[in-house]
Order: C-alpha cells, then sequence, then structure tokens
C-alpha cells in the first residue's frame, strides 16, 4: 500500500467515525434533552439539555427563603395549571408536580396504578435499604408493616412510648427553666435542645428509659456548671441580645447517629442519590458512625433479649423489646423456635429501629421548631391554649406540678388537637409525597405513560393558598363523585394561608364552651395519606401533644426580636425554619418530675 491509500483509508475511516460520533452525540443530545408530556404546561425556557436545573439553582441563589418548593410553586402559579411538569434530571422523564388536593387525595387513597416512587426511599436508602419504605405495595411491604405494627397501636403509645417521651421532655423543661432564669428575658437559640430532644424522643421510644445515653442531660450538667464570669457576661447583654449557653459533652454513640441523620441533607436535592450515597457512605467519618451506631443497637438488643428471659416476655419497655416478642409470636404461629440471637434478627431490628430514627429526627424536630415559632408568634392562640389546658387539668391549681402523662393522654382537649393539626398543616415538614405511575393512565384528562412520577404538593394550592378552579369532567370519576355528593373537602380561600387553629375546631350549637376537634374539616396531607402514609404519625401526635402541653404549662414564650421571627425556611432533609429562638417566661416554678 503507498502512503496515498493509507492516507486515504485512514480518511475514510476517520470521517466515519467522525460521523458515526457526531450522530451518537445527537442522538444522546435528543435522548437528554427533556421530553414533554402533550398538554401539561411547563416552563419553555426549560426544554434544554439541563431541563428546570438551572432556573432553580438561580431561583434558590436569588430568591430570600427561596427552595426547590418555592420554586414549584411560582411555576405552578405562572403557568395558571394545578398540573405541571418540570425536568430535572437529563435522560429522565418529565416529573409531573399536583397542586390540587381533591386529585391528590384521589390518588394516595384509592388509584392502585399509583405506588410508591423511589424519591422519598432515595433519601435513606444508602444507610437503610431495606427499610419498607423502598418497597412497592406488595405481599413483602406489608409482612414488613406488620412485623412493626404493634408499636403504633394506642396501648404501646400510652404505656411504653409515652412515659419515656414524658421523661425526657421533663428534662427539657429543667433545662429551659434554668435556661430562662440565667437569661432572664433574652432570647436564645432553641434549635439545638429541640434537635437533641427529638433525637432522646427517637431513641427513648425504641430502646426504652434504660437507654444510657441522654443528650439532654450532658447540656443540664454544662449550664449547671456556667461559673460566675460567664453568667457576669449574659447580666451585662441588652435586653434583646442573644444568650449563648454551653452544650455540653454529646456522647459518641448519640454524635454517631446524629451525623447519620445529617447526611440525609446531602442527599435531597441531588440528581443521582445512589451515587451520592456510595460517595457519602465511603467517608471515614460516616463509616465510623456506622460501625458506632450498629454496635450501639445490637448491644440494645442483645439487652432486650436478656430482658425478654429474665421476665419472660411480660415486661415490655420499649420497641426493641415489642419485637422480640412479636418474633416470638410469630415463631410459635409458625411452628418454629424463635431465632433472637440469629444475625438475620439482629440485622433485621436494628435496620427498622434505625430506619425509625432517619425518618422520624429530622421531621419531628423541625415540627417542633415551628411549634415555638408559632406560639411565640400568636400569643393569644398561645393563651387559648394555656387556658385550655387549665380547664382541662382543674385540679393542678394555676402553678402546681405539671399534668402527668396519663393525665395527658387520657385526656381530650380539643383546641389542643386543633393546634397540633394547624401546625402540622402550615410547617408542612415534608413539603411534597410522591407517586409513580405503574400503568398507563389519566390524570385530570391527560394522559400518562407508566413510569410517570407524580409529586403532590403538601403545600400550597388547597392547602396553603387558593385552590385552581378545576372543571369537574377532568377529574377522575371517583373524584367526580366525591365532588357531587359533597364528600370533597376545601378550606374557605380566606385567610386559607393564615396560621388559625380554629379551622379543625367545631363549636357547639349555643351553650358556651362545647368544642369539638374535626380531624377532616378539610385539606391535609403532612403526612401523606392511605396505606403508605407516614408509618409514625401516632408518635408524632403523642410527642407533639406532650410537648405543648408541658411547654404551655410551665412558660410563657414571648415574641422574638424581629430579626429572627421570619418564616423563611431551608430545605435540607424537611421544611425547616433558618431561626429557632425562644424567649421564655417561667410560671410554675416545681418541678416538672421528680
Ligand atoms: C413530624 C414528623 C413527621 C412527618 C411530617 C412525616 C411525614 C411523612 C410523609 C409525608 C411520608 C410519606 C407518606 C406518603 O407517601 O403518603 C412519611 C412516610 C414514612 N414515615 Fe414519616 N413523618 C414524620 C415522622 C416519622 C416518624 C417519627 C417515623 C418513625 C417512627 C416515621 C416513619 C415513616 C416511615 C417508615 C414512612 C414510610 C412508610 C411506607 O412507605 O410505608 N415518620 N412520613
Ligand atoms: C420560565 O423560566 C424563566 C427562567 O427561570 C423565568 O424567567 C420565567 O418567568 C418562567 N416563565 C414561566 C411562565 O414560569
Ligand atoms: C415487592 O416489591 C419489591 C420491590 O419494590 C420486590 O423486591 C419484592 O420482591 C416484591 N415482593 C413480592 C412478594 O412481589
Ligand atoms: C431548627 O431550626 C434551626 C434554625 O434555628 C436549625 O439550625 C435546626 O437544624 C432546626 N432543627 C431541625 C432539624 O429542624
Amino acid at each position: 500500500m503507498d502512503i496515498d491509500t493509507t492516507f486515504h483509508v485512514t480518511w475514510t475511516t476517520l470521517s466515519f467515525v467522525a460521523v458515526a460520533l457526531a450522530l451518537s452525540v445527537l442522538r444522546l443530545y435528543q435522548l437528554a434533552i427533556p421530553k414533554p408530556i402533550p398538554g401539561i404546561p411547563y416552563n419553555k425556557t426549560s426544554k434544554k439539555l439541563l431541563g428546570d436545573v438551572p432556573a432553580i439553582v438561580e431561583h434558590m441563589a436569588k430568591t430570600e427563603g427561596g427552595t426547590f418548593v418555592t420554586y414549584i410553586l411560582k411555576s405552578m402559579e405562572s403557568l395558571d395549571s394545578p398540573l405541571i411538569q418540570i425536568f430535572i434530571r437529563p435522560f429522565g422523564k418529565p416529573h409531573l408536580v399536583l397542586g390540587d388536593y381533591p386529585e391528590a387525595y384521589d390518588i394516595l387513597m384509592r388509584r392502585r396504578e399509583f405506588d410508591r416512587s423511589p424519591t422519598l426511599g432515595d433519601l435513606v436508602k444508602g444507610l437503610t435499604p431495606d427499610l419498607h419504605i423502598h418497597l412497592k405495595t406488595n405481599d413483602t411491604w406489608k409482612a414488613q408493616r406488620r412485623l412493626i405494627q404493634d408499636l403504633m397501636t394506642p396501648s404501646f403509645l400510652h404505656n411504653v412510648a409515652g412515659p419515656v417521651l414524658y421523661q425526657n421532655l421533663g428534662l427539657l423543661i429543667d433545662l429551659w427553666r434554668m435556661k430562662s432564669h440565667i437569661a432572664n428575658g433574652r432570647p436564645w437559640k432553641a434549635a439545638d435542645d429541640i434537635n437533641q430532644m427529638a433525637l432522646n424522643g427517637l431513641t427513648g421510644f425504641s430502646f426504652g428509659e434504660d437507654f444510657k445515653h441522654s443528650a439532654i442531660k450532658p447540656a443540664l450538667l454544662a449550664v449547671q456548671g456556667m461559673d460566675e464570669e460567664a453568667l457576669a457576661i449574659i447580666r451585662r447583654k441588652g435586653p434583646d441580645e442573644f444568650v449563648e449557653f454551653p452544650k455540653g459533652q454529646e456522647s459518641t454513640a448519640l454524635r454517631a447517629i446524629r451525623e447519620l441523620t445529617e447526611t440525609v441533607g446531602e442527599v435531597q436535592g441531588n440528581p443521582v442519590p445512589a451515587l451520592t450515597w456510595a460517595y457519602v457512605t465511603r467517608k471515614p467519618r460516616i463509616r465510623k458512625a456506622i460501625r458506632i451506631k450498629e454496635d450501639c443497637i445490637e448491644k440494645e438488643l442483645m439487652n432486650g433479649v436478656q430482658r425478654w428471659e429474665e421476665t419472660s416476655g411480660r415486661v415490655i419497655k420499649s420497641a426493641v423489646d415489642q419485637m422480640i416478642v412479636r418474633e416470638k409470636r410469630l415463631a410459635e404461629k409458625e411452628g418454629r423456635t424463635p431465632n433472637f440471637f440469629s444475625r438475620v434478627m439482629i440485622d433485621e431490628c436494628g435496620l427498622k429501629i434505625f430506619g425509625f430514627i432517619l425518618a422520624g429526627h429530622e421531621t419531628t424536630s423541625t415540627a417542633l421548631n415551628w411549634t415555638l415559632k408559632y406560639l411565640a408568634d400568636y400569643p393569644s392562640i398561645q393563651s387559648e391554649l394555656r387556658e385550655a389546658l387549665r380547664r382541662a387539668f382543674p385540679t393542678l391549681g394555676y402553678s402546681g406540678r405539671s399534668p402527668s402523662i396519663n393525665e395527658i393522654t387520657s385526656t381530650s382537649i380539643p383546641y389542643l388537637d386543633a393546634v397540633i393539626e394547624e401546625i402540622l398543616r402550615c410547617a408542612g415538614a415534608i413539603p411534597v409525597v410522591d407517586r409513580v405511575a405503574t400503568a398507563d393512565t389519566e390524570l385530570l384528562g391527560h394522559h400518562i405513560p407508566k413510569g410517570t412520577v407524580v409529586t403532590c404538593l403538601v403545600t400550597g394550592p388547597s392547602l396553603l393558598s387558593a385552590a385552581f378552579d378545576v372543571e369537574i369532567s377532568r377529574r377522575s370519576p371517583t373524584s367526580q363523585s366525591d365532588v357531587k355528593e359533597g364528600r370533597h373537602r376545601s378550606w374557605d380561600p380566606a385567610g386559607i394561608s393564615r396560621f388559625n387553629p380554629d379551622r379543625w375546631i367545631i363549636r357547639g350549637n349555643g351553650n358556651g364552651d362545647e368544642i369539638e376537634f374535626n380531624p377532616t374539616a378539610g385539606p391535609q396531607l403532612a403526612f401523606g395519606l392511605g396505606t403508605r402514609g407516614c408509618y409514625g404519625k401516632r408518635l408524632v401526635y403523642l410527642e407533639m401533644r406532650i410537648f405543648l402541653t408541658l411547654i404551655l404549662w410551665n412558660f410563657e414564650l414571648l415574641p422574638c426580636p424581629p430579626a429572627v421571627s421570619t418564616y423563611h425556611a431551608k430545605l435540607i432533609a424537611s421544611n425547616e425554619p433558618t431561626h429557632t429562638y425562644v424567649r421564655l417566661r417561667e410560671i410554675s416554678r416545681e418541678k416538672t418530675i421528680n
């Protein structure tokens, strides 16, 4: 072959390769650019390779308090539609966002062709790959849920979880009493205390009150140990200046568990969660935390089995104990010997327990964070609730002891229920609930291909702002009959965004203060709905009940300086407020619990 031919062959090959390359790039590009579902509105400027991502980033950078969710709300408003599509992953399908309660209710409660989408589970997948949150709603999921259903029964909650939560909140009250005495009317940052207390609540629920790691006790010791110099610095501060308190030494086990719950924040909003998890869980710090957490849980399980053997399973003090009893019963039913010490049992329990902590920690502390904010900012609601509590426990007197856990769980206080429901409605601790279409279907009159993710907004239209007008013929048949037969729930658009517990109250006809709590007064999606709704919600209601009662019984929450009274939220794992400060005035002087 002479040079000329070689050149020619190379040239031909090269041009061939070049054309092939160009074609595949083009093909890739075509695959990657967003492909909208016909008829569903979207922002035309997003039809580029990166879809809505640049606009989301810009929105978050430019808008004070801007998050992914505020971006969606803004787009929905400007596109003027209760169903829009956004593009957040190249090569991915469009992502639908639904801002309409009746259709969301229908999807979550009744429509079998919508099931759990991976989006929610992705947030915890790297740390608890086997949690039932990841499963489709099938027999495996049912069996998993059955294993832990006893933990949310009234009897477990009242007899086991309640007393532990109460004990733990009592410690917080003692800590805050000490802090408010020192701060003497000045505000301080409550976030860490709330965060630690929520963690303690979950470890208490999981391992019982004998769990030796407390998050609040070290803080109590540290504040008790403040020296004269530290106190003098505080006394010189102005009345609106923040007081800083020492935090105390956190135990290694609790720090490990807390650090792991915080990794969830690194994954939130990330387009490729699996990669992020692979990266996060390889960090030496996180690997070490995982090991410490596992040792700690395994030890608690061993303790549980020992307790079971010593008491023949008669004493149940924690979720661990309950799961051991369950395994015993299951084994009996299946005619086998229980496998208490098997690796499988230990791993399974351990993962479930840790799953509760992961799913519950950020969300619960966020809800409690917002609780403090609303109470301080709505003094008339705060005093109405305090009065309702006083009336519910008339024998305790104005400054006597706090209500006991039994008194709290066995007394009906409609206004308290209403305040809790309203905090959950307004806080939107988890702002979206996802489902995926498992078959081709329809939504608001549009064809939706199998595999499409539908994000139902927990905030926004119908929930916290006026609902869209949806022509009834576009609704699903079941949703249409709800509307026709007057079963569909809606809030009065006037005042829908206001924090107003009264919306959950039915006033009696005439004779004075007879009021009733109506949990179905209007739209609420804080815990999702239906079969796949939040597993832990009863625990959350119980904790908020104890929290509100003890806090209001013992303190008056005063408004904080304007700079920290904003309603901005940053979306970490959940929708948490960026400022949580308290300014307290003590009411009763006796110790909460002895
Ligand atoms: C204020 C606190 C909490 C909020 C706002 C919250 C909210 C939610 C929401 C919106 C969902 C999705 C529901 C759906 O898709 O329909 C969910 C699921 C779940 N939550 Fe919670 N949650 C909270 C606390 C907890 C706690 C304390 C636990 C554990 C004890 C927990 C365990 C779970 C689990 C396991 C799931 C998945 C259920 C399944 O897929 O079957 N949550 N939660
Ligand atoms: C579409 O996105 C662009 C860029 O973020 C924004 O300026 C515009 O207002 C959006 N239009 C609509 C109708 O939402
Ligand atoms: C249930 O679905 C999961 C995936 O979400 C799958 O791994 C499991 O095998 C399914 N179980 C049954 C009984 O079909
Ligand atoms: C509560 O709010 C504070 C901001 O003051 C934040 O730092 C903290 O992480 C929040 N806690 C949670 C997990 O909601």
